[in-house]
C-alpha cells in the first residue's frame, strides 16, 4: 500500500477526482494548504514597504491505494495538474504499513478503495 500525497493547483482537482472515480478510486482526502517551492517569493508592496510573499495556496490530495494503482493515480494527477509553468506542484509516494476499516475491523488493501459488489450510498 502507498499513500500518494500531491500538492496541486486547486483548478486541477475536479477533473482529477472524476477520473479517479471512473478508475474505481473514489476514496481520498483534500486539504487547503499553503506552501513554498523553489521559486523566489512574489514581491508585494504593503504600506509603502516591499514584502516578499513566500507562501502560495495549494491543494493537498491524500489517496491511499494498493501498489498496483499507484501508476493510475500519479498519471491522473499529472494529466490535469501539469501546465508546464513553475508551481505546478509535486507528488510524493509514501509507504503505508496497514489500513483498518473502523466499522468492521477489516485490515489491508481491500479496505482502501471501491469493490464492485458493495455499493455505498453517496456521501457516507
Ligand atoms: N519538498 C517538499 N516538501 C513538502 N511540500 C513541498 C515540497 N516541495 C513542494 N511542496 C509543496 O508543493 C507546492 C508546490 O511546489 P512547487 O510546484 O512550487 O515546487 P518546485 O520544486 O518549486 O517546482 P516548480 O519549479 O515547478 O515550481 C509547494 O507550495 C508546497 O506546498
Ligand atoms: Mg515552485
Amino acid at each position: 500500500m502507498k499513500k500518494i500525497e500531491a500538492f496541486i493547483r486547486h483548478e486541477a482537482f475536479e477533473s482529477i477526482r472524476k477520473d479517479l472515480l471512473d478508475s474505481g478510486i473514489p476514496s481520498l482526502s483534500i486539504t487547503d494548504v499553503k506552501g513554498s517551492g523553489r521559486q523566489k517569493g512574489i514581491t508585494e508592496s504593503y504600506r509603502g514597504s516591499e514584502l516578499v510573499i513566500h507562501l502560495r495556496p495549494k491543494l493537498k490530495i491524500e489517496c491511499v491505494v494498493d501498489d498496483s494503482e499507484v501508476t493510475t493515480v500519479c498519471d491522473t494527477i499529472l494529466k490535469y495538474a501539469r501546465t508546464g509553468e513553475v508551481g505546478d506542484g509535486k507528488i510524493f509516494i509514501i509507504g503505508v504499513e496497514d489500513a483498518i476499516r473502523i466499522r468492521t475491523g477489516e485490515r489491508g488493501a481491500s479496505v482502501l478503495q471501491s469493490h464492485e459488489a458493495e455499493e455505498i450510498p453517496s456521501g457516507v
